[in-house]
Parts: structure tokens; C-alpha cells; sequence
């Protein structure tokens, strides 16, 4: 196994009699972890509802689902971002329209979002945003632009539980809780924040798209006699009705106690990325000609979810795939978040019409980034990144 690589969850003992006590119980699914999860994640974000699910692509879908996203009613989002911010929407037949970034943040601005309603040629109905690597985009901003062409907002907020923004005023507000968006979306994968394998929610102050959320979850099953398109004279305890599709979207009892058990220490593996972060942009300072850390705006309010250093290769004189490779030979891993959406085959576009994602992408490395590193292994690993700079 590599030493370093470039994400890792963190599973302690604590985490494993979490989910052993599931499993000791018997009980595995759609039970009380579930409601508890959904409760202590609330309190968490400072949203009124919180629904979760199995993925973070599955929270986008269900979500974009009960918003309506469908062939008259687009999509606009990031061109840098992961597939599934934009792919949950042609899950839904909706046209997606992809913006350009900032080239040095990688993050939609309110301008660029501007441009591209602008540009479009179909009516958006939602704009995606997404803090990518932890960054927290302008949603002041943006909810502007939003506002005055009648968008909705979500927050694709995968990389940045536990983030806040801080607005013209001064004031701040946790990500999650929805102050500038109609919802947001979390992942659970396992290198996100929160480790549970596989798992999502969406969180939203909106209790009918919360309804509709939750329904979908289960496969649109209908319990409640008063909903029933039947009424029946005699007693029908198994009844229930589908009145529109549905998915299979549940979280299941394990993953649940697993997100308990890792949400308890969300605010302190900020604190520790936030530590490293401060490490690596010490240590990285020597090499200012080749390598930017991050832009500094961002760097105060970041989560660390990734550490994203922008890299002037012909400046090194070796291609990214070069460096990765003897990055890698000596136990270090790294990674490229993303490459942009309209260099998919699926969501082709032409690159000219994105400047900013192409200097962005051109240049972008994320080095390792997990709490169980130690400001030990940072160093050595900035020290492996000036070697092979030198040779
Ligand atoms: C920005 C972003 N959105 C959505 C997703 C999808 O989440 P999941 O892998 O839980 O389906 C990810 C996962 O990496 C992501 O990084």
C-alpha cells in the first residue's frame, strides 16, 4: 500500500463498536440510526430538514428531482467539479450548461455564472454550485446573479461540511444551512470528512421538497391512508401505493452509525487539515516561482477537504503525468481534481469557451491531505516535491 496517498479515512476503535452495535442488534436497516443521524446532522448544519441517503450523486438526484430539472428546466453549474454534479441533472433529462472558473481558485464566480445564463440558449432553472476542495464559493454573489434571472441555488456542497460563509456584513453562516440556496448536498464517501463507505444527505429549509425528497428515497411508497387514491370500507394494514417513480435511496443502519460516530469529529479533523494546510503553504513558500498553494481569499475559510496547489509545469521542466509518477515511486500519492466536464466524451463542449477551467486543469495537483497525517510527514513529503523540482 502507499504511504502517503492523496486522501485516507480515519476508522478508530470508536467507529468500529459504532457499527458493531448494529450489527449486534440485528436491526440493518431503515430503523432508529437512521432518525438519529438525520437529527445530530441537522443540529450540525442549522437547516430544518435533513434527508439522508446512500451516495452524494444520489442526494444531487433526488434533489434535482424535486426541483423539477427536466427537459424545459436546465442545469447550470462548474466546469470543474465531479461527475456527478452535472450528471445527476441528465438523470433527470434536463439540459446541463457548464461555466467557466476562476483560473487560480477553480471556483464559479458570480460574473462567470452572469456569462453563462447569458450565453445560454436554455432556460436555467437551477445553478449548482460547488465548493470544490473545501473553498467556499461567493454565495452572496452568486445569489444575486441567481435572483435576477429567477434561479434557484444548490450547493453541491460534497467537499465542505463543517465550512461557513462569511457575507458583506460580517456575518456568518454555516454551509448546509442554506442562507443563499434552496438546498445543499453532502457526500459521505469514504474520503470525504464524514467516512461512512457510500452515503449522502440533502439538507434544505423547504419542507415540501423535503417531502418529496424523503418519498423518493423509498421508492415513492405511499403509507398514509389520507394519501391513498383508494378508499377502502374494511382494514388494509398492507396497503401502499406508488403514484410516481421512486428509487431505492435508503441509507442503511451501519453507514448510519458510522456517520454518528465520524460526525462527532468533524469540527476537529477541520482543525487538524487546517494545521496541515498551514504547514504545507509554509513549507511550499520557498518554491513560489513553480508552485501557489491556493488563493489566499480562500484560505481563511477553507475546509481543507483537498490541498489543491496550482503548478507551472513548463516552469519544472516535466510533465504532470512525470511528476505524479516519481512522486509516486517514492510512496506519495497525488491526484487531479477534475478534469473538466467538457473534456467528457458525455458532456462535450468546446475548451475555448472555458479559459479559466482549461488554466485551471492545466495546472492543478492535490497533494495528500487526511488528519492522520502529522506536520512530520508534510514536511516530508514538501521536501520530496523540492528534490525533484532541483534535479
Ligand atoms: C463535488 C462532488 N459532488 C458529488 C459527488 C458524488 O458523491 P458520491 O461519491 O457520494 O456519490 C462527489 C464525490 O466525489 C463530489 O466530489
Amino acid at each position: 500500500m502507499i504511504k502517503f496517498p492523496y486522501s485516507r479515512p480515519e476508522i478508530l476503535n470508536s467507529d468500529k463498536e459504532a457499527v458493531l452495535e448494529v450489527l449486534n442488534k440485528g436491526y440493518l436497516t431503515q430503523g432508529e440510526k437512521l432518525l438519529e443521524f438525520e437529527d445530530k446532522l441537522q443540529s450540525t448544519f442549522k437547516c430544518k430538514n435533513v434527508i439522508a441517503c446512500n451516495s452524494g450523486t444520489a442526494a444531487l438526484h433526488l434533489l434535482y428531482l424535486a426541483l423539477g430539472l427536466g427537459p424545459d428546466d436546465g442545469l447550470l453549474t462548474t466546469s470543474i467539479t465531479f461527475l456527478a454534479t452535472a450528471s445527476a441533472a441528465k438523470m433527470c433529462d434536463a439540459p446541463v450548461i457548464l461555466a467557466d472558473v476562476d483560473p487560480i481558485s477553480g471556483l464559479l464566480t458570480p460574473e462567470n455564472v452572469e456569462k453563462a445564463i447569458i450565453k445560454s440558449k436554455v432556460k436555467i432553472k437551477v445553478i449548482t454550485v460547488v465548493h470544490l476542495a473545501g473553498k467556499i464559493c461567493n454565495m452572496e454573489g452568486i445569489a444575486e446573479v441567481a435572483k435576477k434571472y429567477g434561479c434557484m441555488i444548490v450547493e453541491d456542497a460534497c467537499h465542505a461540511p463543517g465550512g461557513e460563509y462569511i457575507n458583506s456584513k460580517n456575518k456568518h453562516y454555516v454551509v448546509g444551512s442554506c442562507k443563499y440556496s434552496v438546498a445543499s448536498t453532502f457526500s459521505f464517501h469514504a474520503i470525504k470528512h464524514i467516512s461512512m463507505g457510500e452515503g449522502g444527505c440533502v439538507t434544505t429549509n423547504d419542507k415540501i421538497i423535503a417531502n418529496k425528497i424523503r418519498r423518493k428515497r423509498n421508492h415513492s411508497m405511499i403509507k398514509e391512508k389520507n394519501k391513498f387514491s383508494i378508499r377502502f370500507e374494511d382494514a388494509r394494514p398492507w396497503y401502499y401505493e406508488m403514484q410516481e417513480l421512486g428509487w431505492n435511496y435508503r441509507l442503511d443502519e451501519m453507514s448510519s452509525a458510522l456517520g454518528i460516530s465520524q460526525l462527532k469529529r468533524l469540527y476537529s479533523g477541520i482543525e487538524k487539515r487546517k494545521k496541515l494546510a498551514a504547514t504545507y503553504c509554509n513549507e511550499l513558500k520557498s518554491l513560489k516561482d513553480f508552485i501557489l498553494p491556493a488563493k489566499q481569499s480562500t484560505i481563511d475559510n477553507s475546509v481543507w477537504h483537498l490541498y489543491s496547489v496550482l503548478i507551472d509545469f513548463n516552469k519544472i521542466g516535466m510533465s504532470r503525468g512525470d511528476f505524479m509518477n516519481k512522486l509516486y515511486d517514492i510512496g506519495i500519492g497525488t491526484q487531479v481534481h477534475y478534469i473538466p466536464l467538457f473534456y467528457q466524451p458525455f458532456f462535450k463542449e468546446d475548451p475555448k469557451n472555458y479559459p479559466g477551467a482549461v488554466s485551471y486543469y492545466n495546472s492543478t495537483l492535490s497533494l495528500p491531505m487526511y488528519v492522520s497525517l502529522t506536520n512530520k510527514d508534510i514536511n516530508f513529503i514538501s521536501d520530496c516535491i523540492k528534490n525533484i523540482i532541483d534535479e
